[in-house]
């Protein structure tokens, strides 16, 4: 997850581009190498971790939301493909969590988002998992996605405040 303003002319075109390729292309690929595998066991199950951004953008990490929002609608499409398989597709909608990814954003101008205990949110998606919720929203999660449905303008607007000055050029 990349602090970027679109604004630096210095980023090239390989590197504005590399969270699309360990995001979402990643996971892509490894699911493609795994299914022959999978397929052959008498269950089995996916795991796909996107985000709260995947339902909201967030501004300042611009191409971050991009691949999380490509890596759900990717989900729901595996999900309906693997229909008549014993292969089971989740999809973790995970909220801002205590890890380094969010060094970058936690002392950011204009934020201002709890962030989940890790361990309660792996705790939460197991769980999730064993009653079979294909889609698992742990803690503010579920109200970003009432949100992102009722006032989903009102909401972008909320995550547009962390780095509005470093966006506006
Ligand atoms: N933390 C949050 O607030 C949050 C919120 C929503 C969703 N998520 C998602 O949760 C997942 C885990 O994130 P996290 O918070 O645990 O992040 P993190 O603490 O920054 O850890 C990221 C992990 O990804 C690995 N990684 C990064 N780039 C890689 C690459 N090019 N190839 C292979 N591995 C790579 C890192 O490996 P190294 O340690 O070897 O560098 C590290 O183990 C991610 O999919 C993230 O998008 C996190």
């Amino acid at each position: 997850m990349r602090k970027i303003s679109l604004h630096d002319a210095s980023i090239g075109l390989s590197d504005i581009t590399s969270e699309v390729e360990t995001n979402l292309m990643g996971p892509i690929r490894m699911v493609q190498a795994f299914l022959p595998h999978l397929k052959q066991m008498k269950s089995a199950a996916i795991l796909n971790v996107t985000s709260g951004l995947a339902l909201v953008p967030f501004p300042i990490a611009p191409i971050y939301g991009a691949t999380k929002s490509g890596l759900r609608s990717y989900t729901k499409s595996l999900r309906v493909q693997l229909k008549n398989t014993t292969i089971k597709v989740f999809e973790l909608i995970a909220p801002a969590a205590k890890t380094p990814l969010n060094d970058e954003f936690r002392n950011l101008d204009g934020y201002n988002v709890k962030q989940m205990d890790p361990v309660e949110l792996v705790d939460t998606a197991l769980k999730g998992m064993a009653k079979d919720k294909h889609e698992i929203y742990p803690g503010i999660a579920r109200i970003l996605f009432f949100m992102s449905r009722i006032a989903p303008g009102f909401m972008l607007k909320q995550l547009s405040k962390a780095g509005a000055k470093e966006m506006a050029g």
